[in-house]
């Protein structure tokens, strides 16, 4: 083989060479995200934050985490005494980044509630070992203070063995996808295969799948959505977030009594696959830029797809959550007290004028409905018995 060009990395080639030379995309996201020696996840090469490749409400202001525990609070106090569970409670985090969330959950308890940590374990659910290790890292004072924090697999924990809150921040986006694309006015999966030659990866059009086809005439059967839509030009493109549903079973098995609260980039249906949006929602960032070629630097680079909203409500209720609500983040975090942090950052000026105004630049970053204050919050439970009314300050 020739040499490749460098963003064309000599693993991936040869994994794709090794099924054959064409992988579905699917295959394509898993490989360079999650590949335990080369993946973006995998490899532990990801590095959020204002000083990484792009930002997760967590990484970028403490004052989310802050904000977000004190919804928690609200929810396990009620869990606890509305069911009269005395079980443990537990706050699990999927896919924990940097350890952001968790930190900041942490460290509120410490600073306001310091009793409850004697009450609270704290799961983490991180396939990517590169991740796990960076989350060790930055969860190390805590866990030398003997808080209760472990990392577990799906697998490991028993059925209806959790009460509590269930978190996945900026987690669904980051599971691999199928794409489905219009040529000729016929619908296909779409693949990526290599030039043996020269290394170079393209597109490639496979058969749909069993699966894919499912996904289509349930879009149209249950969301009346028309996957492409009428009259879709030459190469319309979209996504299907094929794992969605498993996931959403998996964790609702998991659950005896909890919140679930999911928190996503997130369409409505009737956009999501429209005729203006023929390029889907596949993004790819580098250095807080957005990057157009999803094949550039391969393993290098986030990438993420919007969730489809009116999807993920139907699987999770016939799955059997109740939806308790589904708030853009902004108004979450207004309702949770955001403008009373804004006022705090004020009076910290005299101390520190650049700290206090970045700290105010994030805060304001969270809640801008252009960036991450249109982000959705999808708050469902399950509990035990069918009836429990729970409040959410973060719902109007
Ligand atoms: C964009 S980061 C989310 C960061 C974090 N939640 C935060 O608030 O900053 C995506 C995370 O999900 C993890 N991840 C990927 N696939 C996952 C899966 N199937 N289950 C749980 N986590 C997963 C990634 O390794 C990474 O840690």
């Amino acid at each position: 083989m020739k040499s490749l060009p460098a963003n064309n990395p000599d693993w991936l080639i040869k994994k794709i060479i090794k099924k054959g030379g064409t992988i579905s995309f699917y295959d394509y996201m898993n490989f360079v995200l999650n590949d335990p020696n080369n993946g973006y996840y995998g490899s532990g090469k990801a590095i959020l934050g204002s000083k990484g490749d792009f930002v997760t409400s967590s990484s970028m202001s403490d004052d989310f985490a802050f904000l977000l525990s004190k919804q928690i609070d609200e929810w396990l106090i009620q869990i606890k005494s509305k069911l009269i569970c005395n079980d443990n409670l537990s706050i699990l985090e999927f896919g924990s980044g940097d350890g952001s969330l968790i930190s900041g959950i942490i460290q509120y308890f410490l600073n306001c509630n310091k009793e409850k940590l004697k009450n609270v374990c704290f799961i983490i659910i991180e396939p990517n070992i590169g991740m796990i290790k960076k989350q060790k890292k930055k969860l190390e004072k805590y866990l030398k203070l003997g808080i209760n924090i472990m990392w577990r697999s799906i697998e490991e924990l028993e059925n209806k063995s959790l009460n509590g809150v269930i978190l996945a921040n900026e987690v669904l986006d980051a599971l691999p996808v199928e794409r489905i694309i219009n040529l000729k006015g016929k619908t296909y999966r779409q693949a990526v295969s290599v030039d043996k030659e020269s290394g170079r990866l393209f597109f490639e059009k496979i058969k749909i799948s069993k699966e894919l086809e499912e996904g289509i005439s349930f879009a149209q059967e249950k969301l009346n959505i028309n996957i492409p839509p009428k009259d879709a030009p030459e190469g319309w493109t979209t996504e299907w977030h094929i794992d969605n549903k498993n996931w959403l079973k998996t964790v609702y098995e998991k659950i005896n009594n909890g919140i679930l609260l999911v928190i996503d980039y997130a369409k409505e249906a009737k956009r999501y696959y429209s005729i203006s949006h023929s390029k889907g929602t596949l993004i790819s960032y580098k250095n807080q830029q957005i990057i157009e070629d999803v094949f550039e630097s391969p393993g290098n680079c986030d990438l993420t797809s919007h969730i489809c909203i009116e999807t993920l409500i139907y699987d999770s209720e016939t799955i059997g959550f109740e939806t308790l609500g589904i708030v853009k983040q902004g108004e979450a975090l207004l309702l949770l007290g955001l403008a009373e942090r804004l006022f705090k950052i004020q009076n910290e000026i005299k101390n520190d004028i650049s700290k206090a105004l970045s700290k105010r630049e994030a805060l304001l970053r969270l809640v801008d409905p252009i960036c991450l204050g249109d982000f959705k919050w999808f708050v469902f439970s399950r509990f035990k018995k069918k009836k429990i009314k729970i409040n959410s300050s973060c719902i109007i």
